[in-house]
């Protein structure tokens, strides 16, 4: 079957059920978006909210961030654990303000090479703030992805990978990118979860090859062992 409108169909459920209005989401500078996507990357929205808010008043730029002193930056993730976290994103604002005179690079690749940013938090990064068309495939993509084509994925394996990337790529609208990313995001975490998707309410259900086989937590497929 064809898939049409993904794009138009996920944006359009973003503007009727998307979150809008994090602290993250007003004034989305480069470093404001990178900080929240670090933070995102293991940790729920609701715990996030907080540590975010006293981050910002300390480090409200990537100067401040780059001057201070490590075990001050680390106390601020006491309690968000995966510090390497922390000490990747403190390197990263001293490499910005040595390399890059303040300003995150113009390109993906350039921002790639900050310690603690992939290919998809870069792409996060750059479609949110300034709404570069780049696709992102964070663990909710994937498996919205995953899903709606029925792919038996394991993720990690090389191959399925690169076909994932493929969607995504394919999917990726060249207008309102960074609200497609965060879309996404939020289709990932809010409908299209792990084990009980609710599917009822998905913009994606009319045409979802996972939903058409009754069982849509069968994709993707976690690792044989
Ligand atoms: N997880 C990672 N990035 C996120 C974002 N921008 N919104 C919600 N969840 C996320």
């Amino acid at each position: 079957t064809p898939k049409q409108n993904f794009a138009p169909r996920v944006l359009e459920w973003f503007d009727q059920h998307g979150r809008k209005h994090l602290p993250w989401q007003q004034n989305k500078t480069p470093y404001r978006v990178w900080i929240s996507e670090i933070m995102l990357q293991q940790t729920q929205v609701t715990t996030v909210i907080p540590y975010y808010e006293r981050f910002m008043q300390s480090f409200p730029d990537v100067y401040a961030l780059a001057r201070a002193p490590q075990d001050e930056v680390l106390s601020h993730w006491s309690g968000l654990g995966y510090y390497a976290r922390a000490r990747n994103m403190h390197k990263a604002a001293q490499k910005l303000v040595d390399d890059w005179q303040g300003e995150f690079p113009m390109s993906q690749e350039g921002v790639c090479e900050l310690p603690g940013i992939g290919r998809s938090t870069a792409a996060a990064i750059l479609s949110i703030s300034r709404n570069e068309s780049l696709a992102i495939l964070d663990g909710n993509v994937k498996r919205v992805l995953a899903r709606y084509h029925a792919v038996p994925v394991w993720p990690g394996e090389r191959k399925t990978e690169a076909a994932m990337w493929q969607l995504a790529e394919s999917y990726m609208p060249s207008e309102r990118c960074g609200e497609y990313t965060q879309a996404m995001m939020d289709l990932g975490a809010t409908l299209c979860t792990r084990s009980k998707p609710r599917c009822g309410e998905c913009p994606l259900q009319a045409d979802c090859d996972g939903l058409a086989t009754g069982t849509p937590t069968d994709f993707p497929k976690s690792k044989p062992k």
